[in-house]
C-alpha cells in the first residue's frame, strides 16, 4: 500500500482538534483536514485569535500557529475532505443515551452512524477508517455493515485506534504517549491498513510503544483503562470516608500505598469526585454491555465505582450545608474552579455543576470563579443540569438568578460564608488569604475538595477548613 498523504478527521473537538495539529506537526508530509458539522468550532480553529481556539490545552495554540495553513487545515466541507482522504478518522462525540432502549446507560452512536453515512456517500475509491471515538465493543461491525449496504463499489477497511490523551495535559500525552493502540482484523486488508496507521505514529512514537491487537480487544482495552483509571479514584475517595471517621489522613495513606511498586502512585488523590466527559460515560457502556451479555454480578461491580462517586459529591455538599448551621439559605457561597481539571476549559460532569446546583436548591447564592470556563458555559452547565432533572422553567429560572459569575476570586469571595474549592486550578494556592479573610463572614469555611491548601496556615490565619479525607 502506498504511503498516506492525505488524512480527513471528522469532529474538531477536545480530541480531534489535538490529535490532529500533533499529527501535522509531526508529519509534515501529510495533509491533515479536520472538518465539522460546527461552523461556530471551525471558524474558532480558524480565527487568528489562538487564545481562544475551541479547546484549550498548554502548548496546543503554539503548535496551531505552527501547521495550520501549512498541512493542517479546518474546515465544514465535508464532502470534498471524505472524498480526497485515504483514512479518515471518526472523532465524534459518543454520549450516553438519553432517551429510548439503553437511556442513561448504553452508548449513543447516532453521531458515528451518521458519519458512516457520509463517509459511504462521498467516496470513490478505497478508504481506511480509523475509529478514535471510544466506543462499545463491536461498532466496527456496525460501521462495516453501514458502509459496505451504502456504498458496496468502495473497499472500506476499519481500524480501532482508540485515544488515551488526558485534558490539560493533551499535548504532552501527544507527543510522548503510553502506548499507541491500533486493532484491526487478521486479514491481509487489515494487516496493510494497520500497517499504514503504525508508519504515521512511527514519526515520533517508538516502535515498541505501539501495540497492535484484534480489533476488538482495541475497542475493549480503551473502555477498561478509562474504568480501571476510574475506579482507583473511587477506591481512595470510599476511604477518605473512612479516614474521616477515624483520623487517618487520606494523602498519608495514599502516599503509603502508592509507594508499592505493584500499586503504584498515580490516581490516588482524593477529590471531590471524577468528572470529565468520559469516565463515567464509559464505565457506563462497559456496564451496559456486560448487562447485555448476561454478566450481571460484573456489571454490578463498576456500577459501583459511580456510585462512589455520586456518594463523595453527596458527602461534600452535605459537609457544607452541616457545617454552616444546618442551613446555607440565603447565604453566600463562592465556588472557586469550574472545570473538571485544572488546565482545561472543559466542565462536561464537572462536580462543580452538581455540588453548586444542589447548594442553590437548598437555598444558596453561588458566586463562581474560573480562570478558562466562560460565563455563558457555566450558566448553560446548570441549566442543562437541571433540565435533566425536570426542573420547571420557572424554578430553574429562579435558581439562575442566584448564581453569579465573577473575574477574580477576590470579588466572587467578597461577604461569602464559605468557599469551595471545586478544581485543582495552581492558582488558587497562591491567592491573598489574608486579604480573602478580611472580606468574609464569619466563621469563615474554606471547604477544599481537591486538597491543595494548606490547612495550618489557613487554620492560623482564622478559616476554618475541610479538606477530603481528614
Ligand atoms: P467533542 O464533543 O469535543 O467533539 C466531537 C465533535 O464531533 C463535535 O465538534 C461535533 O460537532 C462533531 N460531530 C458530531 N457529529 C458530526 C458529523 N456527523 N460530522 C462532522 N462532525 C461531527 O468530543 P471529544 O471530547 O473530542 O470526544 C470525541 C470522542 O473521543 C469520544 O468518543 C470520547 O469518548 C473520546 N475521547 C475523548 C477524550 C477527551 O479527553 N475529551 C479523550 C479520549 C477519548
Ligand atoms: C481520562 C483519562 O485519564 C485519559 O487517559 C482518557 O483518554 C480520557 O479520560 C478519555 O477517555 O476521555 P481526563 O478525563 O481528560 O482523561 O482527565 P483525568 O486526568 O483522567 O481526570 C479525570 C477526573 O478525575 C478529573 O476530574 C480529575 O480531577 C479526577 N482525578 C484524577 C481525581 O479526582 N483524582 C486523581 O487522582 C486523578
Amino acid at each position: 500500500m502506498d504511503k498516506i498523504k492525505n488524512i480527513c478527521c471528522i469532529g474538531a473537538g477536545y480530541v480531534g482538534g489535538p490529535t490532529m495539529a500533533v499529527i501535522a506537526y509531526k508529519c509534515p508530509n501529510i495533509t491533515v483536514n479536520v472538518v465539522d458539522i460546527n461552523k461556530n468550532k471551525i471558524d474558532k480553529w480558524n480565527s487568528n485569535d489562538l487564545d481562544n481556539l475551541p479547546v484549550y490545552e498548554p502548548g496546543l495554540s503554539e503548535i496551531v500557529e505552527k501547521v495550520r495553513g501549512k498541512n493542517l487545515f479546518f474546515s465544514c466541507d465535508i464532502e470534498k475532505e471524505i472524498s480526497n482522504a485515504e483514512m479518515i478518522f471518526l472523532a465524534v462525540n459518543t454520549p450516553t443515551k438519553k432517551y429510548g432502549e439503553g437511556k442513561g446507560m448504553a452508548i449513543d452512536l447516532k453521531y458515528v452512524e451518521d458519519s458512516a453515512r457520509l463517509i459511504a456517500k462521498f467516496s470513490n475509491e478505497p478508504k481506511i477508517v480509523v475509529e478514535k471515538s471510544t466506543l462499545p465493543v463491536r461498532t466496527a461491525e456496525a460501521i462495516e455493515k453501514i458502509l459496505k449496504s451504502e456504498n458496496p463499489s468502495v473497499k472500506f477497511e476499519v481500524i480501532s485506534n482508540p485515544e488515551f490523551l488526558a485534558e490539560g495535559t493533551a499535548i504532552k500525552d501527544l507527543f510522548k504517549s503510553d502506548r499507541v493502540l491500533i486493532g484491526g482484523h487478521k486479514t491481509r486488508q487489515g494487516f496493510e491498513a494497520v500497517t499504514a496507521l503504525v508508519e504515521i505514529y512511527s514519526n515520533w512514537i517508538p516502535n515498541e510503544k505501539i501495540i497492535t491487537t484484534n480489533l476488538w480487544s482495541s475497542e475493549l482495552s480503551k473502555l477498561v483503562s478509562n474504568a480501571f483509571l476510574a475506579q482507583r479514584i473511587s477506591s481512595i475517595n470510599s476511604i477518605s470516608a473512612l479516614c474521616e471517621s477515624t483520623g487517618a489522613d487520606v494523602d498519608e495513606v495514599s502516599r503509603a500505598v502508592g509507594k508499592d511498586k505493584r500499586i503504584g502512585p498515580e490516581f490516588l488523590k482524593a477529590s471531590v469526585g471524577f468528572g470529565g466527559s468520559c469516565f463515567q460515560k464509559d464505565i457506563l457502556s462497559l456496564v451496559y454491555l456486560c448487562k447485555y451479555y448476561n454478566l450481571n454480578e460484573v456489571a454490578d461491580f463498576w456500577k459501583s465505582v459511580i456510585n462512589i462517586n455520586n456518594y463523595q459529591r453527596d458527602r461534600f455538599t452535605k459537609k457544607i450545608i452541616q457545617s454552616l448551621f444546618g442551613s446555607v439559605s440565603d447565604k453566600k457561597i463562592c465556588i472557586l474552579g469550574w472545570s473538571f481539571k485544572k488546565n482545561t476549559n472543559d466542565s462536561r460532569e464537572s462536580s462543580a455543576i452538581v455540588v453548586s446546583s444542589n447548594l442553590i436548591e437548598n437555598g444558596a447564592e453561588i458566586r463562581v470563579y474560573d480562570p478558562k470556563v466562560k460565563k455563558e458555559k457555566i450558566l448553560a452547565d446548570v441549566n442543562e443540569y437541571w433540565l435533566n432533572q425536570n426542573i420547571k422553567r420557572d424554578l430553574i429560572n429562579d435558581y439562575l438568578s442566584r448564581i453569579k459569575i465573577f473575574e477574580n476570586p477576590n470579588d466572587a469571595s467578597e461577604k461569602a460564608s464559605a468557599i469551595c474549592i471545586l478544581t485543582e486550578w495552581e492558582e488558587f494556592t497562591a491567592i491573598d488569604w489574608e486579604l480573602i479573610y478580611s472580606r468574609m463572614k464569619r466563621p469563615a469555611w474554606i471547604f477544599d475538595g481537591r486538597n491543595i491548601l494548606n490547612r495550618e496556615i489557613l487554620k492560623n490565619m482564622g478559616f476554618d477548613i475541610y479538606q477530603i479525607g481528614k
